[in-house]
């Protein structure tokens, strides 16, 4: 990946995620109201951050697991082949899930992983994606809670990386390269 020069735009601030992850964990309560204990699954490693907030503002019992799937390497397009790297150390056979993912973008990955998962029987599978960037779907994938729909951007923060950086950032910002290239 060649080093181009870039500035990261906000696009999404630190409150208003905050304010929408309040907002779906009361549909997500509802949803699973009659659970004796949910299990979370996060999407290594762009949904780290989202998890963890998400975690907090579910008033459930709550399990979390972590699944890490092939996707985009260091580049900016996704590889379509998806590859489990990392599986879940549990098992959800008669289980109530939740799959969390940081961003649907071709829809290539959650779909990959939803089948995976629904394959070993859960009681109930839902997902839910912070971000979604529907003119780039190219599967029938659907989240059931989506947290913002976003345009054909490349973003960064909140957990989502650029070539492993800038997951540090407490907001979504939108890559701007400022060479001409
Ligand atoms: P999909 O399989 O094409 O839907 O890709 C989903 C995965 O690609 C996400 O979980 C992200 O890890 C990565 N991804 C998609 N769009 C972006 C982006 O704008 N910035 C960083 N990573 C992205």
């Amino acid at each position: 990946m060649p080093h181009r020069p870039y500035v990261i735009d906000e696009m999404i601030s630190a409150k208003s995620i905050a304010a929408r992850i309040e907002a779906l964990a009361r549909e997500i309560r509802n949803e699973f109201s009659d659970t004796d204990k949910l299990v979370v699954v996060g999407l290594l490693r762009g949904s780290f951050v989202f998890i963890a907030d998400l975690v907090r503002e579910l008033d459930l019992p709550v399990e979390v697991d972590f699944l890490e799937a092939s996707s985009y390497g260091d580049g900016m397009e996704s590889s379509r082949e998806v590859r489990i790297l990392k599986d879940l150390r549990g098992a959800i056979e008669g289980r109530d899930v939740l799959v969390v993912e940081d961003i649907v973008d071709t829809g290539f990955t959650l779909d990959h992983v939803l089948h995976l998962l629904e394959s070993r029987h859960p009681r109930k599978l839902r997902c839910i994606a912070l971000l979604d960037k529907p003119t780039r779907r190219e599967t029938t994938v659907k989240a059931d809670w989506i947290g913002f729909e976003i345009p054909d951007e490349f973003v960064v923060g909140y957990g989502i990386d650029f070539a492993q950086r800038n997951r540090n950032l407490p907001f979504i910002g939108k890559v701007r390269f400022t060479d001409t290239a």
